[in-house]
């Protein structure tokens, strides 16, 4: 694939090459919540959903902050919650980009969650999202290639491949 106007000696893939490209460094996304009563069940454990919404709304926003466009949520793979989240517990997920396609974006995302009393911090999931980026007129549009600058990014990028080759597998379609 060319990359016209991005510089030949990086590692650049996928998006439109006629888009300045980024790295993942770039779009990054680190957002952190209290857990509270209303997240939670009357035993205070905090419900799955509530979990799986900021899962979806930090990888939207690596995805928006990649593309610079709004974005939608067309997967998201299954998750296994690993440890309980509290009420009272910090939640941190950190999200980044991992594969790009035309105009899709796949997302990882890393839960942690923090007892503030005792400071002792749990991953209670990780999960993988993809977002599609959206035009003026509701259709997807092309978003900007992704430039690997490590070994970690280029593993990332491979299994991330893979793993949207199954999905489209699964939904019967293919990689364009
Ligand atoms: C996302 C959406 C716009 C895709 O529309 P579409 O007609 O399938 O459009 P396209 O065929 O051009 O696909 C767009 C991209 O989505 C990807 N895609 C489509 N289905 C997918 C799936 N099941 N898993 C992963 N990626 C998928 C395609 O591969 C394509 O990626 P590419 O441009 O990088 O090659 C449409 O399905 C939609 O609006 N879904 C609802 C989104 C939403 O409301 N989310 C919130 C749910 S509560």
């Amino acid at each position: 694939m060319t990359n016209e106007g991005n510089d030949s000696s990086l590692d650049i893939r996928g998006g439109d090459p006629k888009l300045p490209a980024k790295c993942a460094s770039e779009s990054k996304v680190e957002m952190s919540q209290q857990m509270m009563p209303s997240d939670a069940n009357p035993l205070g454990n905090v419900h799955g959903g509530h979990v799986m919404k900021l899962i979806d709304e930090a990888g939207g926003l690596a995805a928006m902050r990649h593309a610079r466009r709004p974005v939608v949520t067309v997967a998201m793979d299954s998750i296994t919650f690993l440890s309980p989240v509290r009420v009272g517990h910090l939640v941190t997920l950190r999200a980044s980009v991992n594969w790009v396609g035309r105009s899709s974006i796949e997302v990882g995302i890393r839960v942690e969650a923090e007892n503030p009393v005792t400071g002792e911090i749990t991953h209670t999931n990780s999960a993988f999202a993809v977002f599609v980026a959206m035009d003026d007129y509701d259709r997807p549009c092309p978003v900007p290639p992704l430039i690997l600058e490590t070994e970690e990014d280029r593993r990332r990028w491979a299994e991330a491949e893979e793993r949207q080759q199954l999905r489209l597998q699964r939904s019967k379609r293919k990689i364009k």
